[in-house]
């Protein structure tokens, strides 16, 4: 296992926060209200990519205050030097997207080549429309243009973990967004955060 063992407290491990959880509800909340004016009487569906989205797709629905479904997927990245040349859907939505106004919600987006293969795949599929809403962004990590048509927050250039964001697996449900102290970061091979 590359992350060293979390503390029995893992707020323990952090060494800096980054945004805390009121920075990260706020921007949810601006997120939220855009949305339900957005697709007011469209009687959207937002779809999350499993597992890092669970802690923004759960709070987000909960700022939109228009009747909204949600539905998930489940992919393996592998490839490429950065994990994410191919892309595999192991687990397909629940139901049809054909006709619907779907609003694709990403946790965070580095070089978007997960993003573009999906969106792709999606498009396929002849949605109303097809938008995207992501809380971390990290642009200078881009290898592909993909549109954003709701963003949270930017991201430092630095291994983070929390809100979904994960080390090895763990951290996610950190209330907040921080850094690792060094002695516990991840292997650099599996370093994404
Ligand atoms: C994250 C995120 C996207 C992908 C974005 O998932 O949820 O799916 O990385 O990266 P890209 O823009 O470089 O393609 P991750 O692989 O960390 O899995 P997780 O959601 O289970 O944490």
């Amino acid at each position: 296992m590359a992350v060293r063992t979390p503390s029995k407290r893992i707020v323990d491990d952090i060494a800096q926060v980054v945004y805390t959880s009121e920075e990260i509800r706020g921007v949810i909340a601006r997120l939220g209200a855009e949305i339900s004016r957005d697709y007011a009487g469209l009687d959207p569906v937002l779809v999350g990519v499993l597992n890092g989205v669970v802690i923004l797709m759960a709070d987000l629905l909960r700022q939109i205050t228009i009747p909204v479904t949600v539905d998930f997927m489940a992919i393996s990245s592998y490839g490429d030097s950065a994990g994410k040349g191919t892309v595999r859907i192991t687990k397909d939505l629940d139901h049809s997207i054909t006709g619907r106004h779907v609003l694709f919600v990403e946790d965070v987006i580095d070089t978007g080549l997960t993003l573009d293969y999906l969106l792709r795949t999606l498009r396929t599929r002849q949605p109303a429309s097809l938008k995207v809403c992501v809380l971390f962004d990290r642009p200078y990590r881009r290898l592909i243009d993909v549109p954003l048509d709701y963003r949270g927050l930017e991201l430092p250039d630095r291994f983070v973990v929390g809100y979904g964001l994960d080390a090895d697996g763990y951290y996610r449900n950190l209330p907040f967004v921080g850094t690792l102290h060094p002695k516990l970061m991840p292997h650099p091979v599996t370093e994404r955060g």
